[in-house]
């Protein structure tokens, strides 16, 4: 697949930090080594909301890494299908347009909440967004090839005893696939971190833990991302 040799990283290491030191820190045509797309929660103004915390972890252990917020409106209430459906649309374009751009560029998608759902259903399909239901991935395959990894964090779309689970929820979120719910063409490079408490990924009454996981689990996820741009 496309995953770097831990022989390149090196390498690109010491190139990142000659570049760095002219003020550049990115390759030939403007293209990031890493480019983290981050989706936030509900309610936040745009920016990255509480997927900054990881996003700040990777630029940490990857300097150069350029991150880009995903734009949409992360709308709650009686506007959040509405959002959720512009949020897919906006991961499916603005994947497309970097990859596009950066063919040889990778790909770490990290969504918060809402925002971890909207990249549910962009790379596994989803019965969001009607007008595009779809059992298969919605990204570009460019896209598809160049994505490493997808950390989710309090995603709605969580129910237990999937193989990319991690946390010990047991309950499914207020919008949760099936049971028997698939995505084989990204299950190994997802994470999807859930605890009980949560009362939006599972069933739980305490939102601080739903607040919590770039804090509890930053570094779990950050060494998930390390071992997927690791060549095994
Ligand atoms: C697949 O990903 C690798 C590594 O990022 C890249 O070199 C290659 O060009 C990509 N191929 C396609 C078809 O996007
Ligand atoms: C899961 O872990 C949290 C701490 O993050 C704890 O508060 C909760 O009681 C645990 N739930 C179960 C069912 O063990």
């Amino acid at each position: 697949m496309l995953l770097l040799s831990l022989l390149n990283i090196c390498v690109w290491h010491v190139a990142s930090a000659v570049a760095q030191s002219r003020g550049g820190g990115q390759r030939a045509g403007n293209c990031p080594q890493i480019q983290i797309f981050g989706a936030r929660e509900t309610t936040t103004p745009q920016g990255f909301g509480s997927a900054i915390t990881l996003v700040e972890l990777v630029q940490k252990r990857f300097p150069g890494t350029v991150a880009e917020e995903i734009v949409y409106p992360a709308a709650g209430d009686e506007l959040y299908s509405r959002s959720v459906g512009q949020g897919i649309l906006a991961v499916i374009k603005q994947t497309a347009a970097f990859s596009a751009r950066c063919p040889q560029s990778i790909i770490i998608m990290h969504g918060y909440s809402q925002g971890a759902q909207i990249m549910d259903d962009a790379f596994c399909g989803g019965p969001d967004l009607p007008q595009l239901e779809s059992a298969t991935s919605l990204v570009s395959k460019a896209t598809a090839n160049n994505t490493a990894a997808i950390i989710l964090m309090g995603n709605p779309r969580f129910v237990p005893g999937l193989s990319f689970n991690v946390g010990n929820a047991t309950a499914g979120g207020f919008a949760a696939r099936p049971a028997d719910f698939e995505c084989p063409e990204f299950d190994d490079r997802i994470q999807s971190y859930c605890e009980s408490p949560d009362p939006f990924c599972s069933n739980g009454d305490d939102p601080d833990t739903h607040q919590g996981y770039g804090f509890q689990f930053g570094s779990d996820a950050l060494d998930f991302i390390v071992s997927k741009l690791v060549a095994n």
